[in-house]
């Protein structure tokens, strides 16, 4: 069953606000932390191995109340091209997903599929280029296909029938994939965004195709499970570019967002302390919770070094748990500590640094 979190020595860290099971978005979680999504390539020809199951299954048994899968490509050749990346599809990885749901659900955990598109990341191989909004990508990399209104379609027809498949396998929540430069960010993004449609121009325009894909999976999904949308200002190859220079431009973007069904909202950052405006310390995370009212999750270098689970600024364990108490966010993410800490939960719960060990990148391949 899951750990008992509450059972903890004296001298232990001021964890206890995040320990305490939540509500989040309608979904009953046994703690307020959640593991980011995290690419593993462990799932040949799309179909999760049987230790993906595993994997999973001992984060939600240390702590972790809500997992968010590692991107699953939606079923269209563009979304992308790696044979060992999971896909969203019927027959084999559709069972191979119940597996994963199930094995979390037996500890008492939670999970959310994380739905993914690669866009202009999708290298062109099988004679196809890569799909974006309007044909632009970084410079030096080979042309990409600008989306036809026809091509919109076929899409939002892929992410449906993701969400179909995601919803008979038994997954508690979906998280749709709209940050960090891949597909959906690129029409959020006015660099890669240059349409004279009605899908680019105003950043409520921008919004409007990963509206309709929110649109889409919410047809499909079960009403009473949360659809998730993941956003950022950064790209994973361009740190300094934003989507919104304003509160006021990220509040159109997120207000279509939320029109077109979003139940909460996973704002993505490289640091959780750092504002993501000036004139206020709100992290993204913040804002988007002030401007729409919806539950979200931060994320950003959380529990990344040793020092972090001592009392201190900011950064530390004390401003984290400060901003959550403060009601800033709702849930924390863990993304690179949980790979090779899968009790990372449980031992800073009780205080055990040494059993914490280091992230190390070149280590990555190891942790399971
Ligand atoms: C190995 C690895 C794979 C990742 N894959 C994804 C992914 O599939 N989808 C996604 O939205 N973010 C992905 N990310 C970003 C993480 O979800 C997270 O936002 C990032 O690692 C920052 O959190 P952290 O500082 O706690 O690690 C990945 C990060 C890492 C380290």
């Amino acid at each position: 069953m899951t750990a008992n979190l509450t059972a903890r020595p004296a001298g232990s860290i001021a964890l206890a606000p995040l320990l305490k099971p939540v509500t989040f978005a309608g979904m009953s979680l046994s703690s307020r932390f959640a593991m980011a999504p995290m690419t593993r390539f462990r799932s040949p020809g799309g179909v999760p191995a049987p230790e993906v199951a595993a994997y999973y299954r001992r984060r939600a048994e240390h702590g972790v109340g809500l997992i968010v899968t590692e991107g699953v490509w939606v079923d269209h050749p563009s979304a992308g091209h790696e044979d060992t990346v999971p896909r969203m599809t019927a027959g084999a990885a559709e069972a191979s997903w119940r597996r994963v749901v199930d094995d979390v659900h037996a500890v008492g955990g939670r999970i959310a599929a994380q739905l993914w598109h690669l866009g202009s990341l999708r290298e062109p191989i099988d004679g196809l280029a890569a799909w974006t909004p309007s044909g632009v990508r970084e410079s030096g990399r080979p042309a990409s296909h600008a989306m036809t209104a026809a091509d919109i379609d076929e899409l939002l027809d892929a992410y449906a029938q993701a969400a179909r498949v995601a919803a008979r396998a038994g997954f508690d929540a979906i998280e749709i994939h709209a940050a960090h430069g891949y597909l959906l960010d690129e029409f959020l993004w006015p660099f890669t965004n240059r349409r004279t449609d009605a899908f680019g121009g105003s950043p409520a325009r921008r919004a409007a195709f990963p509206a309709a894909v929110v649109r889409a999976v919410r047809a499909e999904f079960p009403a009473s499970r949360p659809v998730i949308v993941r956003f950022s200002q950064f790209k994973e190859r361009r740190f300094d570019a934003r989507i919104a220079e304003t509160p006021a431009e990220l509040d159109q973007i997120l207000t279509a967002l939320v029109e077109a069904g979003a139940s909460a909202l996973h704002a993505s950052q490289r640091r959780f302390w750092e504002p993501a405006f000036p004139d206020s310390e709100l992290n993204l995370a913040g804002w988007a919770k002030q401007l729409t009212g919806l539950p979200t999750i931060t994320v950003g270098s959380v529990g990344l070094t040793r020092d972090f689970l001592r009392p201190g600024g900011p950064e530390s364990i004390s401003g984290l748990v400060q901003r959550a108490t403060a009601g800033e966010f709702d849930l924390v993410a863990l993304g690179r500590i949980l790979l090779g800490n899968p009790d990372w939960v449980t031992n800073a719960a009780a205080g055990r640094l040494d059993d914490i060990v280091e992230y190390r990148k070149s280590h990555e391949d190891t942790y399971y």
